[in-house]
């Protein structure tokens, strides 16, 4: 059976950076309140869903050396499309100039990892290189007069390229679940706002986060001192630190952005990702650990054997 490896890689963000201190101008909030229950310092707003993964997904082309014609599939990840119908992922192709299947996941904040095991699927039955992207605007859903999400969100999209291999894939372990009796902790109802249990959703990701990351440990037989970097879903910088106690990982050995993006959603663990990468962080050969929570409630954990 075919296996994958990552040989392109790509963010795109809005160019408009919004502030803690921004935000009090509107919102009853402040900088020290942000930053210490959150770790969230600014985040970048504006652009569209599609907008956002069009300038990513070409950028993982790029990297990649490859052209349009070179890819036969496009998976994006979002929770904030376009529209409801068509599905953002062929706005996606159509301006790329991709010829090819091309379809929207929805797991929330879980997407690039659900993303990323379905383009393994993809690949072990025959599709050749897949271009797969998160990308999310959650502000487009946002109550800007909420203080308890507006603090949190951002926009951004990130990008890889997936490629067939013969052989041993990359992609070691995977665990993906959801729980919809979960469904009220978070949702948006069409038409409307943000709405979210952010004391609950707090227990319940780092217990989710813990468990589906050992899980995905165990399967590819290895343990916590085999994880070169851990790509956690960047919800709140405190979820991520209790996470990494329980898990045993330094927080040294993690890809934090939370501080620069916030919340954007299937963005955020490939963001963390390029950020690392571009930083010198990921070495050919190491082992990654990508963890990812959100609405439904769902979550995933992947371990990745970079190839670079
Ligand atoms: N600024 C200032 N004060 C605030 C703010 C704010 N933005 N928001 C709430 N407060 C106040 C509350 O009113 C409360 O005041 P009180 O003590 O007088 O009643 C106090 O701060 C504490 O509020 P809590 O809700 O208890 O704060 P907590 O420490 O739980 O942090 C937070 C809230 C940041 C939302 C946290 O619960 C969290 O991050 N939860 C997880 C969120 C998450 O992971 N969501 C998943 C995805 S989100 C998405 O996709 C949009």
């Amino acid at each position: 059976m075919a296996g994958i490896k990552v040989t392109g890689w790509g963010i795109a963000v809005p160019e408009k950076v919004v502030t803690n201190d921004d935000l009090t101008a509107t919102l009853d909030t402040n900088d020290a309140w942000i930053v210490e229950r959150t770790g969230i310092r600014e985040r970048r707003v504006g652009g569209t869903t599609s907008g956002l993964a069009i300038e990513a997904g070409q950028k993982a082309l790029d990297k990649a050396g490859l052209t349009p014609a070179d890819i036969d599939m496009v998976v994006l990840a979002t929770t904030t499309p376009d529209a409801m119908v068509p599905g953002t992922a062929t706005t996606v192709q159509n301006a790329l100039g991709i010829n090819g299947g091309a379809f929207d996941v929805n797991a929330a904040c879980s997407g690039f990892v659900y993303g990323l095991v379905t383009a393994a699927g993809l690949a072990a039955v025959g599709a050749r290189r897949i271009l797969l992207i998160g990308s999310d605007t959650l502000t487009r859903i946002t109550d800007w007069d909420d203080r308890s999400i507006a603090v949190l969100v951002g926009d951004g999209a990130g990008a890889a390229v997936i490629e067939t291999v013969e052989g041993e894939s990359d992609l070691l372990s995977w665990n993906l679940n959801a729980d919809g009796s979960l469904k009220h902790l978070l949702y948006c109802e069409h038409g409307g706002f943000l709405v979210m249990d952010g004391k609950e959703i707090f227990r319940k990701a780092v217990r989710v986060v813990v468990e589906s990351a050992e899980k995905a440990m165990a399967d590819a037989g290895l343990g916590v001192d085999d994880i070169s970097l851990f790509v956690p879903h960047q919800a709140n910088l405190r979820i991520i630190q209790a996470a990494c106690q329980r898990l045993g990982i330094s927080e040294e050995k993690s890809a934090i952005v939370i501080d620069r993006y916030g919340n954007t959603s299937s963005a955020s663990i490939p963001l963390a990702l390029v950020d690392a990468i571009d930083n010198g962080r990921v070495k050919p050969g190491d082992t990654l650990l990508l963890s990812g929570f959100g609405g439904g409630m769902t979550w995933a954990s992947a371990v990745l054997r970079w190839g670079g």
